[in-house]
């Protein structure tokens, strides 16, 4: 690691940015809640645009509305080392998550540029669009495609809760100019990508470490679930004719729980996180119902079994029920593994700097796990309290903040030297 000059991280800058941000939402405060497109998100990404052409760094947006902000190293031709991470929010979230990854790595770049330091390599910060998946029910849509792990042709067909497509949307917000096509990096863009996040677990938090340095991300899959039953009177529809939706997503739903806690892995989870039913009228039998599962492992192998468990679950309630089922895969993800050298890279960042750190799995996924299939790439976790996340009372202190920038920012410091 090249000798820095004590860098001087602004931790109140920081925090006042963390906070003002947070005040762009869909819902009142303690809330965050900023879903793609919506009037918040559009704030939001303006906001963080402002405070990038304060710090005289260079702004570009991608088709799909990922933003890069590049700060030019003194060999542009350089493949750039890359940072950042989103400002999406789900509903009902909290302040940190993203955030810490985007404003903290643009307060690692100020500080520097404060440090006078003139980085060889361009040092580029990316704002990712659609960490979340709420809008259209996938994840990692600005990253998917800048690795081109999904075409872009699938992705302007994607469509929200209204039927509104991802092209439509586009078109809306005045990005549809350029070609979905396009957003794809062109090989050796970057030389490393390093993301720092929030660890959304407890364990840097239980045992009170400061960093954590992310080896390997679980593997994640969605399952989309559209159930046809029969509808009817409340009142004069007898027991014995019925073909409820609703219960047949509520036997699923238990039995997704049963798909994870049988899978013989402690590290599956199972979540079904949407259920909506139709007509939802008290008096009326739901005809329809929407499920959408969330379904992870650290292991492809078992979240792979769980998943066809899941499956044959599904045939089966049905079946028994008179229900007929539309089940769609709408992802699943591989397990990511960080680049060893990257990683090697952090923790001897963090022992020259004396912090003390971690090697961890994260369970979260990430844009960094599609960034890991363009360039080598690690993550830096900051605890967070309870390790709680996606709710409102997420909380990293300033000080854990500003470790992780510190740890940040001399690992960019390093990475932009390197020939
Ligand atoms: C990311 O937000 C995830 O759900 O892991
Ligand atoms: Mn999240
Ligand atoms: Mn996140």
């Amino acid at each position: 690691m090249p000798q820095v000059a004590k860098l001087a991280i602004n931790g109140n800058r920081l925090q006042s940015q963390i906070d003002e941000l947070a005040l762009i939402s869909e819902n009142g405060p303690p809330v965050v809640t900023r879903i793609l497109f919506s009037e918040a998100d559009l704030r939001g990404r303006a906001f963080v645009k402002k405070l990038a052409e304060e710090a005289g760094l260079h702004l570009r947006q991608d088709a799909i509305g990922n933003i890069f902000v590049r700060w030019a190293g003194q060999n542009p031709d350089l493949p750039a080392v890359a940072t950042g991470s989103h400002i999406d929010a789900i509903p009902n979230a909290g302040k940190f998550d993203g955030v810490v990854g985007v404003l903290g790595a643009l307060e690692a770049i100020r500080a520097l540029q404060g440090a006078g330091i003139h980085p060889k390599r361009s040092i580029e910060l990316i704002i990712f669009t659609a960490e979340e998946p709420t809008r259209f029910g996938l994840g990692c849509i600005g990253s998917r495609l800048l690795a081109g792990t999904m075409s872009p042709e699938k992705a302007a067909l994607l469509k929200d809760r209204d039927g509104t497509t991802l092209e439509s949307w586009r078109t809306q917000v005045g990005w549809a100019d350029g070609d979905l096509g396009s957003v794809r990096l062109p090989q050796h863009r970057y030389s490393a990508f390093v993301e720092l996040h929030i660890e959304q677990g407890p364990l840097l938090d239980k045992e009170k470490i400061p960093i954590g340095i992310v080896e390997k991300i679980a593997a994640p899959s969605t399952l989309r679930l559209e159930l046809t039953g029969v509808g009817g009177h409340a009142g004069a529809v007898l027991m014995p004719e019925r073909h409820d939706a609703l219960l047949a997503g509520a036997e699923i739903a238990l039995a997704v729980e049963q798909a994870a806690l049988t899978s013989g892995s402690a590290d599956t989870v199972a979540t079904t996180g949407i259920f909506r039913i139709e007509p939802g009228a008290v008096n009326s039998v739901p005809c329809q119902a929407h499920l959408e599962i969330d379904l992870r492992d650290t292991q492809a192998l078992t979240r792979d079994s769980a998943l066809a468990q899941i499956e044959r679950s599904v045939r089966e309630i049905c079946r028994r029920r008179g229900v007929t089922s539309d089940l769609e895969r709408v992802a699943t993800d591989p397990p990511v593994i960080c680049d060893p050298k990257l990683v090697s890279l952090i923790d001897q960042t963090c022992s020259t700097l004396g912090v003390p750190a971690k090697r961890m799995i994260s369970r979260a996924y990430h844009d960094s796990s599609f960034m890991a299939q363009v360039c080598p790439t690690a993550m830096i976790f900051i605890p967070c309290r309870n390790g709680y996340s996606h709710r409102p009372d997420e909380y990293s202190s300033p000080e854990q903040i500003k470790t992780g920038v510190t740890v940040l920012a001399h690992t960019l410091a390093s990475l932009s030297s390197a020939d």
